[in-house]
């Protein structure tokens, strides 16, 4: 109204229409939207299962926490993932491996802990009704990439520790490397600084430690790398038929 009465008052109504008061509305609404659309996108492609360092999924039921399991407890990752060392697929252990401890009277002092029953009641009841729990993915490859070998990275030397972080320290596992293309090239390309032996491979902290040591030994600490590769003869791909069809 009020700059209406200003256009009207400065003689401009002549030259601009009546409707054309409404354009600055019409332009605010507009942009507001365009604003909304940039934002939703980005949000969309930004969001982790696009950019997918730091994704991590709220798990079901009381969840499953690796710093309990394995740094506390000492259970070792083939405990659980049995067929990770000879399988490209790192398999995700199923129900009856956690009933085995978390079966009604067993760990009697641990599970009737306060909270703590409550909170493996889910694997009792999965247990019981034959059915499994659906534990949400968190790291993955596109379909267009090929069957990702984990046997063949863990008898090369390549730790864990080098592809998912420290999961043996984390009370829900999260994604820490990015998995792109090049983040496969760049080690491929260079592996010295990543090689352990192979023994190692599960002990993360300790490969945290030793990667770390070698890094601050700068040349001097990749030769121990270097030798292990040449030990192995190995020979990590380039080519693109090596991780796609
Ligand atoms: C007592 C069983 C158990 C042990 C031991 C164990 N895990 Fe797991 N792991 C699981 C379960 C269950 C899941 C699925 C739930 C989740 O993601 O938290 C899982 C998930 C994962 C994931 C994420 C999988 C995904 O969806 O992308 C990684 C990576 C992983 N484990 C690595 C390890 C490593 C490394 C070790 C050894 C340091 C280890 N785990 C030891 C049971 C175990
Ligand atoms: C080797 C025995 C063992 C196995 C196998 C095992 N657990 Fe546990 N779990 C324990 C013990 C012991 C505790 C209590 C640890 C503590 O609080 O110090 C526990 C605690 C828990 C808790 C409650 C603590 C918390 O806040 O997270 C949950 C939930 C749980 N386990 C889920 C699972 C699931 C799911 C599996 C299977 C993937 C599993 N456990 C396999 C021994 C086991
Ligand atoms: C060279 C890198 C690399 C190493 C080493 C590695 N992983 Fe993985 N892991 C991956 C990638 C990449 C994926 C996703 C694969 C896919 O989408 O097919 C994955 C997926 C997984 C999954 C999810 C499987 C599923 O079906 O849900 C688990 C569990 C897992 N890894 C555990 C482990 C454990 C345990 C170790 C060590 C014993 C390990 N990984 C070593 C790169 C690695
Ligand atoms: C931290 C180091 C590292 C990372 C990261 C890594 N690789 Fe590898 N990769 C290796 C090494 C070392 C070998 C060589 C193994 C050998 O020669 O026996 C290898 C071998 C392979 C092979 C060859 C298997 C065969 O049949 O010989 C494939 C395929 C492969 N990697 C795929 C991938 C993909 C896909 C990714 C990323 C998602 C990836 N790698 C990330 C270290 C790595
Ligand atoms: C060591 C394994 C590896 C090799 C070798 C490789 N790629 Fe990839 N490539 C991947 C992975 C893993 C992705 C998925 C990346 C992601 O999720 O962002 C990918 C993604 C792609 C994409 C999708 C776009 C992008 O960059 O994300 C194209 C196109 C592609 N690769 C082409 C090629 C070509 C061409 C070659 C040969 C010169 C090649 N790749 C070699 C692992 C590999």
């Amino acid at each position: 109204m009020v700059r209406e009465s200003l256009i009207e008052e400065a003689g401009v109504s002549v030259l601009f229409p009546k409707w054309f008061n409404a354009f600055p509305t019409v332009l605010a609404i507009g942009g507001a939207c365009a604003l909304a659309l940039a934002v939703g996108g980005v949000w969309y492609y930004f969001t982790p299962k696009y950019w997918s360092v730091g994704y991590e999924p709220v798990q079901p039921g009381g969840g499953f926490s690796h710093q309990i399991h394995v740094s506390k407890l000492g259970l070792d990752c083939r405990y659980c993932h049995t067929k990770v060392e000879e399988s490209p697929e790192a398999n995700i252990p199923n129900v009856s491996t956690c009933y085995g401890c978390h079966a009604d009277g067993r760990l009697k002092a641990i599970n009737e802990k306060a909270g703590h029953k409550e909170k493996t009641q889910f694997i009792r009841e999965a247990y019981a009704s034959n059915a499994s729990i659906e534990w949400r993915r968190v790291h993955k490859v596109p379909d267009y990439v090929r069957n990702f070998p984990h046997n063949i990275h863990l008898n090369a030397g390549v730790s864990c520790y080098s592809c998912h972080g420290q999961v043996n320290n984390m009370p829900v596992v999260h994604q820490v490397e990015s998995l792109s293309m090049s983040w496969c090239l760049d080690c491929h390309r260079n592996t010295a600084p990543h090689l352990v032996d192979r023994s190692k491979v599960t002990q993360l902290d300790w490969v945290a430690a030793e990667l770390k040591k070698r890094r601050e030994q700068g040349d001097a600490g990749l030769a121990a790398g270097r030798k292990l590769h040449e030990d192995k003869h190995l020979n990590p791909p380039e080519d693109c038929a090596a991780c796609h069809y």
